[in-house]
């Protein structure tokens, strides 16, 4: 493993926030974890961080940084149908996507784009154009922090739902996930539910197939994301908010043009039209923003502080809250 201390962060996350963290510890084995729990390193504050895509760094962090960087695919598993991978965390998730395009695995094509690792995909359940990660994973093995027991969960005991899982919640900051296993397709079946990405397809007139697809999702993202590579973000700095139906009733004699999908527990609305709507999309204040193409993504143009980005989403939040009644709640992490 590596130890840097007093390590400027900057590099680590997508944002771009210029902060520093006490110590960050690059694992390159697994049971590394074992031994840093031998040194009490767990008895002082710890977060893990993957690809830093998802997560937004206020001040300077005053604790351990724990970040794996083991990699590798292993197919363990295979019948007709079907194959089984074991991926590890520190593995890039877009690598994870071009070995399936290679292998003609199908299951996970719709997702490629989205920046980070691998073992941070079940913690948010990853989702876009209509697939969410859950529907490819089939077991979810690491340590529990501070005691570094092992776990060995399946995908129902993961407790996934929209953007979140258990490793969000219950055990939020305290799993150090190590594998991912994915069940994925031998077959081609393809999910073309999300409408852009259809239109996307009949508009380069290609047929559905593992490389199209992934071409497509990518100009999809690509018309409506920001490059990170270019500017600082998170992707989608908000969750889409879940209101009652009472209340969607009301909204939509508000606004008729409502967009809105049906969810478990309500009806989930489009935070990106709701902050759309609300007059920010392409606001500035200095470097930080909201994104001219996609409302959704709060931006660092260059050198926004902390604050200032804070400032602003905290100012949308309220806003949209006293425009709709409907309370925005961040999707990264704020730290
Ligand atoms: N919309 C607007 N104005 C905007 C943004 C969106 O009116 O500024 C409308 C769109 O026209 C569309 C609807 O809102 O009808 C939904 O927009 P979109 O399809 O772009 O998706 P989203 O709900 O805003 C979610 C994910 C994205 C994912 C896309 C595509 C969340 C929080 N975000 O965004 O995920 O790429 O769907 O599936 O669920 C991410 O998590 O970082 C991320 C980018």
């Amino acid at each position: 493993m590596k130890i840097s201390d007093n390590y400027s962060l900057l590099a680590h996350n997508t944002f771009k926030m210029q902060v520093s963290c006490r110590r960050f510890i690059e694992l390159e084995r697994p049971e590394e974890i074992v031994s840093l729990a031998a040194q009490h390193i767990f008895e002082q504050p710890f977060y893990i961080l993957g690809g830093g895509s998802n997560v937004l760094f206020t001040r300077d962090y005053e604790g351990v940084i724990l970040h794996p960087v083991f990699k590798g695919i292993e197919l363990i598993k295979e019948d007709e149908q079907t194959i089984t991978l074991r991926v590890a965390a520190g593995t890039e998730w877009e690598s994870l996507i071009e070995y399936c395009v290679e292998n003609q695995y199908y299951g996970l094509e719709n997702l490629t784009g989205i920046p980070g690792l691998v073992g941070s995909a079940p913690v948010q359940n990853i989702g876009a154009y209509g697939m969410e990660v859950k529907d490819s994973i089939l077991t979810v093995e690491g340590y529990l922090l501070p005691s570094v027991e092992p776990i060995c969960y399946s995908a129902e005991d993961c407790r996934f739902g929209y953007r979140s899982s258990l490793f969000k919640t219950e055990l939020k900051g305290r799993c150090f996930i190590t594998y991912v296993y994915f069940k994925l397709s031998k077959e081609p079946h393809f999910n073309l539910t999300y409408k852009a990405l259809s239109e996307e397809l009949a508009r380069q007139q290609v047929k559905p197939t593992l490389e199209n697809i992934v071409r497509c999702v990518r100009s999809v993202r690509d018309s409506k994301l920001p490059d990170i590579t270019q500017i600082g973000c998170a992707g989608s700095f908000f969750q889409n908010p879940i209101v009652s139906e009472e209340q969607f009733e009301q909204l939509h004699q508000q606004c008729s043009d409502l967009i809105s999908y049906p969810a478990a527990n309500g009806v989930k609305l489009a935070a990106g039209q709701l902050i759309d709507k609300a007059g920010w999309k392409g606001h500035r204040e200095g470097d930080a923003g909201i994104y001219p193409k996609q409302a959704l993504v709060v931006v660092n143009y260059g050198q926004a502080h902390p604050e200032e980005i804070c400032q602003l989403y905290e100012k949308v939040i309220s806003d949209v809250y006293n425009k709709f009644k409907v309370l925005l709640r961040p999707e990264v992490n704020i730290i």
